[in-house]
């Protein structure tokens, strides 16, 4: 079968003919039909921390090809279904997604609806569990669904939370999973964000219903996200963590308030030092129940956020719950990953995207997912594409 390969010793990878991946107890054999992009599969491939031969790649939305012998009675072959796995992007072996077939565990993947394509379902699982993570398992507002630790939702006072970085794929995410929250308690929530102007009316509207937004661009951002608080926000999470903006939204909560944030303290993208709250820092390989060496950090095995990412795909098969990001359906299959999706990616930080190229498909990513389709190698968006 074809899939991207990482080649460490010149930072960047190419399509090859590999083995295919072999199953193991529980766990499910995937035809790829959709991946979707994610700034860290491009981060280390440029930086790689892996070793040559490593397949790259995170999300992927396909149909079950094969299951393991001893059956998975929840899952039948020629389900639909969508999950991640962790590429070419730490230093122990672990499978990617960016080929024509994966396996990955049974647990860890999530039926897709028939009213959701395979190509928006790849959008969905690393960066809402990324935001799920986050809400629910580090800043602990009651989740939607049980996953084995309930958070007292006898508060019924309105709450706060500002998202920093409301139109990136985590953010989008966060906030549908706020409202899910606060619709689960019975509760208020008085949603802040920031974002650039043109995706204010994507941000105002359904499923995300901002309260007010922010351009970050604006000189005196902060002045105004904290005119839209009384007295600081009880939540917040910074979707960027670049530069300044881990100080900023930290001075941005009041007395005891709490903040999560996406890169971590070790990886140096964020101006350290003193800080009036200390963020919390949780990386999504974490739901993979695995150790994990990663970025100058271990990522412990971890059963809880397992279970966590278990019953957080299982809420997902149940009908819908979270729309997946807005698409863009790149031209090309896999071979137009590295000189196109991953170009518009970056080697590291959000300032490092290209801005230089100007073809319909390279325009800045946002609000948005970058997605190809595999299995028939982007034919259909090719030819769309030329007409
Ligand atoms: N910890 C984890 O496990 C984990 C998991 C997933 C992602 N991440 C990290 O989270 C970050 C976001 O990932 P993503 O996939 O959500 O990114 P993304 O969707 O590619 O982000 C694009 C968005 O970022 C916004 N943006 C760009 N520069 C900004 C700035 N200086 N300030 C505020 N917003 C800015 C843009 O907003 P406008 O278009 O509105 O200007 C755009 O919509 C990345 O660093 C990624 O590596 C971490």
């Amino acid at each position: 079968m074809k899939a991207l390969i990482l080649d460490a010793s010149r930072h960047t990878a190419s399509v090859q003919d590999v083995s295919y991946p072999e199953l193991g107890e529980g766990e499910l054999l995937v035809k790829v039909h959709a991946v979707a992009l994610n700034p860290v599969d491009a981060l280390y491939v440029y930086h790689p921390l892996a070793r040559t031969g490593r397949t790259v790649g995170s999300d992927f939305a396909g149909t079950v090809a094969a299951v393991s012998d001893s059956g998975i009675p929840s899952v039948q072959v020629g389900d639909r279904v969508a999950g991640f796995l962790q590429g070419a992007c730490s230093s122990n072996e672990r499978p990617g997604a960016f080929a024509e077939y994966v396996v990955c565990p049974a647990d860890l993947v999530w039926r897709v609806p028939s009213s959701t394509t395979l190509e928006d379902a790849s959008a969905v699982s690393l960066c809402a569990l990324t935001a799920a993570q986050a809400v629910f398992f580090r800043l602990g507002l009651p989740a939607p669904f049980d996953w084995g630790r309930s958070e007292a939702a006898d508060d019924a006072r309105p709450l706060s939370f500002f998202i920093y970085g409301a139109s990136s794929s985590v953010g989008l995410y966060a906030a549908q999973l706020i409202r899910h929250s606060a619709e689960a308690a019975s509760r208020t929530v008085h949603l802040i964000g920031t974002a650039s102007k043109a995706r204010f009316p994507l941000l105002q509207a359904e499923p995300y219903s901002y309260d007010a937004l922010v351009d970050y661009r604006e000189r005196g951002w902060v002045q105004q996200v904290r005119s839209h608080s009384n007295d600081g926000f009880n939540y917040a999470f910074d979707c960027i963590s670049e530069g300044p903006t881990v100080r900023q939204v930290s001075g941005l909560l009041r007395d005891g308030g709490r903040m999560a944030i996406v890169r971590s303290r070790e990886g140096g993208a964020w101006e350290d030092g003193d800080l009036p709250v200390e963020p919390i820092y949780g990386a999504v390989w974490e739901g993979l129940g695995a150790e994990i060496l990663y970025q100058n950090l271990v990522v412990p095995v971890s059963e809880d956020a397992r279970r966590f990412a278990a019953s957080f795909y299982r809420w997902l098969s149940s009908g819908a719950p979270v729309t997946p990001n807005p698409v863009r359906l790149m031209p090309g299959g896999l071979d137009k990953i590295v000189p196109d999706g991953f170009a518009l990616l970056g080697s590291g930080s959000m300032e490092d995207r290209q801005r230089r190229r100007t073809e319909a498909w390279m325009k800045p990513i946002s609000g948005e997912k970058l997605v190809y389709r595999i299995d028939e190698g982007g034919r259909d968006s090719q030819d769309q594409d030329s007409k």
